[in-house]
């Protein structure tokens, strides 16, 4: 019996909302035990994954620096994946995705994953909502529905990705700046309501119960986006400088790829 992993990384919630998108039609085609595995969460990545030969895994992550938020490499070559179906997503914030497509499914390639379709998706950018305004929005979200269509075909024969994925190998390098733990976003205390908010989201538990900080951070900006007095703000110069180019030359709209 067919089992349906819906797994994904999504600190600011794009990523999830595409996965949910895609796990959607599938659940309503197979009606099938379907588990939800979070990896937003440190204690879903300290854990081993092995999949059977007739479980589907719809997998999603963002882009962090044109590839997979490296974070998950370790896990990724972890899984088993025992001859399972992967269907493979990256959700970017309208720049570019690069190599992190690929990367993610030479991942699951290299896991015994047969990934049946891959795809490019746009999300709001973490660092700023000038660029990917409010996406995945309607139309993203039935652009999900189309490709999860056919990849579920793709599923039900067997096939493997036909279209020759974008990007490189070897894989974009790493910028300094991505490769090292960035500065928390600062408080202002003045507007803080102390509703632990920022400490739940955290994917890296980089904030302590008095707010302390320690150097964990990764950018992920889900403290930003989920605080619910606006009190948290990015304070990174790094980061500073990405938006405000993004912001100059990231705004004509993308549109989702599909590789089938
Ligand atoms: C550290 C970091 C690096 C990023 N790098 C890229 C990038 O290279 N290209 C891009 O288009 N978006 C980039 N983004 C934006 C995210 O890919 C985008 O906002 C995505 O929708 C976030 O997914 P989530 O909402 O599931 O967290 C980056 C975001 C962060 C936090």
């Amino acid at each position: 019996m067919a089992k349906l992993s819906l797994m994904y990384f999504s600190p600011t919630h794009s990523t999830k909302k595409i996965v949910s998108a895609v796990g959607k039609v599938f659940f309503e085609k197979l009606l099938c035990e379907t588990t939800i595995l979070d990896l937003t969460k440190l204690a879903a990545r300290s854990r081993d994954y092995v999949f059977e030969e007739e479980d589907i895994v719809v997998f999603g992550a963002p882009v962090y620096g044109g590839r997979l938020p490296q974070l998950l490499v370790p896990l990724l070559q972890n899984c088993e994946g025992n001859g399972a179906k992967a269907i493979v997503v990256s959700v970017y914030g309208n720049r570019d995705y690069d190599d992190a497509l690929l990367e993610s499914c030479d991942l699951f390639t290299d896991r015994g994953f047969v990934v049946c379709a891959a795809a490019a998706f746009i999300g709001q950018h973490s660092y700023t909502s000038k660029v990917g305004t409010n996406r995945p929005d309607a139309e993203d979200l039935l652009a999900a529905q189309t490709f999860a269509i056919a990849a579920f075909n793709n599923v039900m024969s067997g096939s493997k990705v036909r279209k020759r994925l974008r990007g490189n190998r070897p894989y974009k390098e790493l910028s300094a700046t991505m490769r090292s733990n960035k500065q928390p976003p600062s408080v202002d205390n003045g507007r803080c309501v102390h509703c632990g908010n920022c400490i739940a989201v955290c994917p890296v538990c980089n904030i302590g119960k008095n707010l302390e900080t320690f150097d964990r951070c990764i950018g992920c900006g889900a403290c930003v986006r989920f605080c619910p007095a606006g009190a948290r703000s990015f304070s990174d110069p790094n980061i500073i400088a990405a938006r405000e180019k993004l912001e100059q030359n990231c705004t004509v709209r993308r549109w989702p790829e599909f590789f089938i």
